[in-house]
């Protein structure tokens, strides 16, 4: 997605060989514009797939899939990483381990929200490790409900969440596809672009 790669372009900084910050648009102030693009650009490549809900992840999964969701006329579900004072029952729960942290956390959502009735689209901002989505579908699976496919904002195509999701035959459509961070510089695969 052009717009979304001249963005990264312009206002990523590399800050080592395997992180990008994107703090002025996606992982802290919000860009509303470009998100609502982002949005668009997921509900054009689901349109045929009969999606009835997104399931993305606190915190910054939700702008891109709240966008996509208000293209799509679906509802957002965002999995929590945190107990929450009125969400206690029938939770469905899953592990994820972040390589980063060194840690795991339990994220959940409320059965009430994804049944075995849905269609669901997972949206998340940054595919890495792919920990995050692989306990996004995990709890899909518990839930019984079918996934459509995996739409990711930045994917960093020389870690292994990619392969792994994809190896899975999981369809993972990704709006910028990094290739390397190396030298200080982004360099983007041709097949992203859009
Ligand atoms: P994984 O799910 O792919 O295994 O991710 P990992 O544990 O490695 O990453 C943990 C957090 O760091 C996640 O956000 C993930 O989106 C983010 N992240 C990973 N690589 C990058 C990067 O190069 N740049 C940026 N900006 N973020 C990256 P989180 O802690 O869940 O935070 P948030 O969703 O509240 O922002
Ligand atoms: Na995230
Ligand atoms: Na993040």
């Amino acid at each position: 997605m052009k717009q979304l790669q001249d963005k990264i372009s312009s206002e990523g900084r590399v800050l080592s060989e395997d992180v990008l910050k994107v703090d002025s648009f996606l992982n802290h102030q919000v860009d509303p514009r470009l998100m609502q693009a982002i949005g668009k650009e997921f509900a054009r490549r689901f349109e045929n797939d009969g999606i009835t809900k997104i399931l993305t992840i606190e915190s910054s999964g939700i702008a891109p899939s709240v966008m996509a969701g208000l293209t799509m006329g679906v509802p957002v579900i965002f999995a929590r990483k945190r107990a929450s004072l009125t969400l206690t029952e029938g939770l469905i729960s899953a592990e994820v381990k972040s390589f980063t942290k060194q840690t795991v956390n339990t994220i959940s959502v409320s059965g009430d929200y994804v049944t075995a009735e849905d269609t669901l689209l997972i949206i998340d901002d940054f595919l890495a490790n792919g920990q995050a989505a692989l306990g996004l579908l995990d709890i899909a699976r518990h839930s019984g409900a079918s996934v459509a496919g995996v739409g990711i904002v930045i994917e960093k195509g020389f870690q292994q969440g990619g392969i792994l999701l994809r190896d899975q035959g999981i369809r993972v459509e990704s709006l910028a596809i990094i290739d390397s961070l190396a030298d200080g510089k982004v360099s983007f695969r041709e097949e992203a672009e859009v």
